[in-house]
């Protein structure tokens, strides 16, 4: 795996499993083979946007190691916690066996080749962000926030856990979410229900590379309902705002490569 990006946010709610699925989308339709894995064990999205929920993952030998073969679906490799653990049983985990059992999943799936990886990650900045970032080289971290300044907060210390010395993930940028709302009836009209440019202005301050604004608008929630995400629809208002998201993305994260040496997995005792 070339790229491994995770998709973080202190808040919940902000859209991380929605951005991360069309981002992934985006990255596949430019040509890259892509793998999403969706690492929210208490809440996970991904079996419901790529309406594969209760399917139940192959598994394969690997040099004598049972390993999980990844589901596909729209051309991305998938995997989801969600697919493997009861949904019933994870709510009730705490922090150590939560970590344990995101350990083992993240170590046992055979992505097999490719360009990018992206991470959904569970909201916050908790144990099992840790734990990811001591199983996985993390390329890069993509912040997620929506504009107004309760979300902001929480941001702050979203990028505050990437600033640890110890950490040393570098942050590919911050893309902000529901950044306005658009009518379908009206596509050119913007209304900031949220606020305007909280996220723009939040990038700016902590000198991070603002990677876009996605608007609020139905089509991306009912695609998320009905396991057809946005990049799959026929909406290319909605598709374009991703599509520059992306390659913003992918400007930065090829800087990142250029100019920084491969992440390394950080110890913690
Ligand atoms: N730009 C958008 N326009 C409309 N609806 C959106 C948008 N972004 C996200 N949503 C909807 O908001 C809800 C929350 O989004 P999502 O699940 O992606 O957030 P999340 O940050 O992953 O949440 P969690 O912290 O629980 O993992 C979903 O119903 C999703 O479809
Ligand atoms: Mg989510």
């Amino acid at each position: 795996v070339k790229n491994i990006i995770a998709v973080v946010s202190g808040k919940g709610g902000v859209g991380k499993s929605t951005i991360s699925a069309n981002l992934a989308l985006a990255l596949a339709e430019g040509g890259a083979s892509v793998g999403l894995m969706d690492a929210d064990i208490y809440g996970p999205s991904v079996p419901i946007m790529f309406g594969v929920r209760g399917a139940r993952p192959m598994m394969k030998e690997v040099e004598g190691k049972g390993m999980i073969v990844p589901l596909e679906k729209f051309g991305i490799k998938l995997m989801s916690i969600g697919l493997l653990v009861d949904e019933k049983n994870a709510v009730v985990w705490r922090g150590p066996m939560a970590s344990s059992a995101i350990r083992q999943f993240v170590t046992d799936v055979d992505w097999g080749e490719l360009d990018y990886l992206v991470i959904d990650m569970p909201p916050g900045t908790g144990d099992i962000h840790l734990t990811l970032m001591q199983t996985v080289p993390v390329t890069g971290a993509i912040i997620v926030t929506t504009p107004q300044n309760v979300a902001l907060a929480d941001a702050k210390k979203g990028i505050a856990m990437f600033g640890q010395a110890q950490i040393n993930v570098p942050i590919i940028g911050l893309v902000e979410n529901m950044a306005y709302f658009t009518p379908a009836e009206l596509p050119n009209n913007k209304y900031y229900l949220f606020g305007k440019e909280g996220g723009k202005n939040l990038a700016e301050e902590y000198d991070l590379s603002f990677l876009g604004q996605i608007p609020l608008v139905q089509t991306i929630r009912e695609g998320g309902d009905e396991g057809v995400p946005a990049m799959v629809g026929s909406d290319e208002i909605t598709k374009n705002a991703f599509r520059n998201f992306t390659a913003q993305s992918v400007r930065n994260i090829a800087l990142r490569n250029a100019n920084l040496p491969q992440t390394a997995l950080i110890e913690v005792v």
